[in-house]
């Protein structure tokens, strides 16, 4: 596998590229600050920062759990556990300082992933208000809920994150603040002239890996044989562009990367706001979109949200390119429009000119941060208040995610107003065809279902209707 830096030293041939990078960490390394809980990506206590060097010749730092990070993952990248945080002095950084201080530690076992979190912040926040610390520590779970005292603690680097400058120069400024150790000077350097073969290999031949979030949790105990394909170090698959009619995104670009995209977030902002909701920092920091269409979970938030926008999926091979629309991409449970020498290079939206509205909702143990029981989505195209065009789609109430297609057909035409809610409502649930599993009964996902889609029409009738509508609770069709 490809050599990389961790913290301060050079590594190179390590022989098991899909092992775990916290248990090499942990059993090799004897770097155990990086603690082994979940092993699935849902508490961050074994979060750690990897830093790839960005095209302006910095170093950018991301918070990533290494419970489900392959060893494949860290080549040519800047690998750092808290031990390469800490200070050579032994005085504390003021990130564990603002802890100690604070008594935001009780049992400790999560706090190394919360020092991790709040370096990230340091690293990469960009408003330094309370609300973008807290969000910034999203995937860290403290098992003693000690959540008032990380609170205040976060709240005591305020003034220091204000005065700091933009990401791209603000290295300096963290080392002289003691945030990070002064060997961080020179990595972009260290990292240039690491060699990056793999990037210009067949894609084909391997186990494509997009993030490995959904790859790689309970992979512990079966690691693959196989050779990973890497996607995300494939630039040609990363990012968004858009023209006046149409929308691309890469396919391995990250939830966090659409975030930050001020592209997405100005051309389709309601698909925006939807990523603020799915995993945690760590895991939208790995995920990938073409992880969450072709890991075909029946009810991945991506794929759910771009049926309803009428995606196409755009499929390579060493024989060429063809699209397909996303709605015939998911053949059945777990199976998909995809020969084992494709892979998802991209997907596409036509974008809407003229009054358009979309909404999502899911519903989940916990309301953000978490993969969904029963989700969906609706796209409306508008005309003089009524609906000109519907497209109504639903995850967790079939084999794969779906779009209602008789719903979304009878929505046309009709006024955007109650009495179409309950009825659209109505008749989503005799549409979809949930089964009883872990996630409920299927009965409750109907009936969620329901739910959700009353939810969209709450969201998205024009103000002041919502107080009007006969929501009459009937069952049946509504009467206008
Ligand atoms: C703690 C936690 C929280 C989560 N929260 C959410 C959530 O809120 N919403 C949600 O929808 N999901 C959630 N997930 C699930 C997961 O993060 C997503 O499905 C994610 O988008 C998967 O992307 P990935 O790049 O990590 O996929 P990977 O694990 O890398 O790959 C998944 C599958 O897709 C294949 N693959 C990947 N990219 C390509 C490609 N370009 N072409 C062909 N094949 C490809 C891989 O071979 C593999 O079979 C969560 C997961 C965890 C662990
Ligand atoms: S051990 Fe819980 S996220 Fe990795
Ligand atoms: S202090 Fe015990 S888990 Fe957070």
């Amino acid at each position: 596998m490809q050599p990389f830096l961790l913290n301060d030293e050079f590594v190179a041939g390590l022989p098991q590229p899909t092992r775990p990078v916290l248990a090499w960490l942990r059993e090799d390394r004897r770097l155990t600050a990086a603690k082994d809980a979940c092993r699935e990506g849902e508490c961050g206590a074994c979060a750690v920062l990897l830093g790839a060097l960005e095209p302006g010749g910095w170093v950018r730092y991301r918070l990533v759990n290494s419970c489900l990070l392959p060893l494949t993952a860290v080549g040519g990248h800047h690998l750092v556990t808290l031990e390469g945080v800490n200070r050579p002095d032994d005085q504390l950084t003021p990130v564990q300082q603002a802890l100690v201080d604070e008594g935001a530690i009780q049992c400790g076992f999560c706090t190394p992933g919360v020092v991790m979190g709040l370096t990230d912040w340091l690293l990469n926040g960009l408003r330094f208000d309370r609300e973008e610390g807290i969000a910034a520590l999203d995937g860290q779970f403290c098992r003693c809920t000690g959540y008032q005292g990380i609170k205040r603690a976060l709240t005591r680097l305020l003034p220091l994150g204000a005065g700091l400058p933009p990401p791209e120069t603000r290295l300096g400024a963290l080392i002289a603040a003691g945030v990070v150790p002064g060997s961080f000077i020179g990595i972009a350097e260290r990292l240039a002239g690491l060699p990056r073969p793999e990037r210009t290999l067949p894609i084909t031949g391997g186990l494509l890996v997009g993030g490995g979030t959904d790859l790689f949790a309970h992979s512990w105990s079966r690691p693959s044989p196989q050779r990973l394909v890497m996607l995300a170090d494939r630039p040609e698959l990363r990012g968004v562009t858009a023209t006046a009619e149409r929308f691309r995104i890469g396919a391995a670009t990250t939830v966090e990367e659409l975030l930050e995209s001020p592209l997405l977030a100005e051309r389709i902002p309601h698909l925006h706001q939807v990523l603020e909701r799915f995993g945690g920092t760590p895991v939208r920091d790995r995920a990938t979109l073409g992880g969450n269409l072709v890991n075909a979970s029946p009810i991945g938030d991506l794929s759910v949200c771009l049926l309803a926008l009428a995606a196409e999926v755009v499929v390579d091979s060493p024989m060429g390119t063809r699209q397909v629309p996303l709605a015939r991409f998911f053949l059945g449970y777990k199976r998909l429009d995809l020969h084992p020498d494709e892979w998802v290079a991209a997907v596409e939206l036509a974008l809407t000119p003229g009054p358009t509205r979309f909404h999502f909702e899911k519903v989940a143990h916990r309301e953000y941060l978490d993969v969904a029981a029963v989700n969906s989505a609706l796209y409306l195209d508008l005309a003089d208040g009524a609906i000109r065009r519907a497209r109504l789609s639903a995850g967790g109430v079939a084999p794969t995610p779906v779009c209602l297609e008789d719903t979304s057909a009878w929505l046309a035409g009709r006024p955007l107003d109650g009495a179409t809610a309950w009825s659209a409502a109505h008749r989503a649930r005799q549409e979809a065809s949930p089964i009883d599993d872990v996630r409920g009964s299927a009965e409750y996902k109907g009936l969620l279902l329901r739910q959700l889609v009353l939810a969209h029409f709450q969201a998205l009738g024009p103000e002041g209707i919502n107080a009007d509508w006969p929501l009459t609770p009937n069952g049946g069709e509504a009467t206008t």
